[in-house]
């Protein structure tokens, strides 16, 4: 697959200063393809639909191109997670939306974005399992592990990553950048 070029401005109101390629768009959706043959296998038997719950934001645009590279029946629904503030600080989590329908003995697959500390999915995932699902795994395009504070299990991996904060392919500094087909680092 040919190599997506893409011009970021650095923004001045930002503070952003020149964004590094760090994953090209090429290289991810090669990735995003294995994943979903991975995942299509370890649920090849199940008798329902697997649920992709997608936690919102940052994890749409990759859970878009996940979906689509799975060779099984798969439904989706969405939980909202964000911390107050914005940037790259950490505020403290807030747990919006939880997902429309029961999940009680259903297959769970939760899609993130990235995992950094690990609060995200350490709480949506105690929210989860409350529901009694029949399964529950985790996949995240990105580990930043660095930074990790809580212990979570990341089921289907994209990428480690080393400890820079990343934009593009769904993934924001303070709401923008996330229409970037690659990722990119900021220093
Ligand atoms: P955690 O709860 O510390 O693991 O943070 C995970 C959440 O923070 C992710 O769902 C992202 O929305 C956000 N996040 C963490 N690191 C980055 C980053 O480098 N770029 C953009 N968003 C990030
Ligand atoms: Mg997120």
């Amino acid at each position: 697959m040919s190599e997506v070029t893409t011009t970021v401005r650095p923004s001045g109101a930002a503070g952003l200063t020149h964004p590094k390629p760090m994953i090209s768009a090429g290289r991810i959706a090669r990735r995003v393809r294995q994943l979903g043959g991975n995942i299509s296998h370890v649920y090849r038997d199940i008798d329902t639909p697997l649920i992709l719950v997608v936690i919102l934001k940052g994890a749409t645009v990759f859970a878009a191109d996940l979906l689509r590279s799975l060779s099984i029946p798969a439904e989706l629904e969405f939980v909202r997670a964000s911390s107050y503030g914005s940037g790259t600080s950490h505020g403290s989590l807030k747990l919006a939306h939880m997902v429309d329908g029961p999940l009680v003995g259903r297959h769970v697959l939760l899609v993130e974005d990235i995992v950094d500390s690990g609060r995200t999915l350490h709480a949506v995932t105690r929210r989860i399992r409350r529901m009694k699902p029949a399964s529950l795994r985790v996949a995240a395009l990105l580990d930043r592990p660095a930074r990790r504070e809580v212990n979570v299990k990341i089921d289907f991996l994209g990428f480690t990553i080393p400890d820079r904060f990343v934009i593009g392919y769904g993934l924001d500094y303070a709401g923008r950048y996330r229409e970037l087909p690659g990722i990119y680092s900021l220093d």
